[in-house]
């Protein structure tokens, strides 16, 4: 395998069509571009590694492409070129989390009476735009008062209510979404296949199902593994698991059986177990909440078994909803806010387990 460049990287889409899952805002633009009804100022929030930069990026050439084709940039042209490679002086990326934007935004403020310098559009891109001070921020609610017609700028933010209002309403305003475990492992698999690794679907839904809906995270994870597990023949769901120090199902599996047989002392010693093996007790209550969240929804509507249990083989399905079926409701909720608890106050205690051991007790010993 030969990565030299990291993955999320490599595999920045370049075009809206390679965009995966934001499909109301790509027909959107794509539309824009096309009727040549470009706004001078989006807003893109949503959570990171959804495609905010990438987006913007792929709108800065669409708009400036030389070729464009239903609204889509051709990637061949000058200016695609120039913006793809990084040295576009009319695409201008501000980071308003680094410093916060001031010097930025007064140099935006003077640039912006510039026309471009080559292109059809200046398009400026503020990161993390909920970041700007409130002078920059001011700043730029001016300029977004009365854009020059060759400027276009997207604010992309993570954190939208914490942006000032008057400059929302300026904006033409775009949600990007979570993306779902489906989505990251058919992109996965594309990239796998791409750097000639072999890795079983069922690990990259373990990797889908750690990164959180960030397409990014799921990347950088599977770079890591593909680093980690070079030349490796077959890659599957177990050494995802060992890698990323993710519990294993049959543990909370069988933890869960002791625990709602109520049989205290055997559980807290099935634990100490597994601990004195090496399991991460942190990791373990972060799994233990996330595996009986799973038994609660499947409580709630067994119909969405394949959905939620991602990565996980027939049998540990088929045993996680027997126990969905069997566990009592009250001692199922019960059970679960006792060990939220725990991995809340697992940070602070001086034996890390205790609050474990203790929620044990609280969840089987009660009356
Ligand atoms: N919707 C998406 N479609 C395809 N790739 C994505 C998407 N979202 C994120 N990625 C991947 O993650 C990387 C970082 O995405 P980026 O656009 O910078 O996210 P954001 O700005 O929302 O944090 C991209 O280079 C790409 O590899
Ligand atoms: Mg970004
Ligand atoms: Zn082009």
């Amino acid at each position: 395998m030969a990565t030299n460049l990291v993955l999320y990287r490599k595999y920045r889409p370049q075009s809206f069509r390679e965009v995966v899952g934001q499909d109301h805002v790509v027909q959107t633009l794509k539309n824009a571009v096309r009727g040549n009804l470009i706004s001078h100022a989006y807003l893109f929030s949503g959570p990171r590694g959804s495609g905010k930069t990438s987006m913007a990026r792929i709108l800065a050439k669409a708009v400036n492409c030389k070729n464009p084709k239903e609204g889509e940039p051709d990637n061949t042209c000058d200016s695609c070129k120039e913006i793809q490679e990084g040295r576009a002086l009319d695409l201008i990326e501000i980071d308003a989390a680094s410093n916060r934007g001031i010097d930025e935004i007064r140099d935006l403020k003077e640039g912006i009476r510039f026309a471009p310098t080559k292109f059809k559009y200046k398009v400026f891109v503020v990161d993390e735009a909920h970041q700007l001070t409130k002078e920059a921020a001011n700043a730029l609610l001016k300029t977004l008062e009365e854009p020059p017609s060759h400027a276009i700028f997207v604010l992309a933010t993570t954190e939208v209510h914490r942006m000032i209002p008057t400059i929302i309403s300026r904006c033409q305003r775009f949600d990007f979404r979570k993306l779902q475990v489906p989505e990251i492992v058919a992109r996965l698999e594309n990239i796998a296949a791409k750097e000639k690794a072999t890795i079983e679907k069922s690990a990259l839904q373990v990797l889908a199902g750690h990164s959180g809906g960030s397409l990014r995270d799921a990347e950088s994870l599977l770079d890591r593994v593909l680093t980690f597990h070079q030349g490796t023949k077959n890659i599957d769901a177990k050494a995802i698991q060992e890698l990323l120090g993710i519990v294993e199902v049959h543990i909370l599996s069988e933890f869960v059986d002791l625990l709602s047989a109520k049989k205290t002392s055997q559980t807290v010693q099935f634990l100490n177990q597994n601990l004195e093996k090496g399991m991460d007790p942190q990791e373990f209550a972060k799994n233990l909440v996330e595996y009986l969240r799973r038994v609660l929804i499947l409580k709630l509507n067994a119909e969405l078994l394949e959905s939620i249990s991602p990565g996980f083989t027939k049998e540990q399905q088929e045993k996680l909803a027997e126990q969905a079926k069997n566990m009592e409701g009250k001692f199922l909720t019960e059970a679960l806010k006792h060990f939220m608890q725990a991995e809340k106050d697992m940070r602070y205690a001086d034996i890390i387990q205790l609050p474990l051991e203790l929620a044990i007790v609280d969840s089987t010993m009660k009356e």
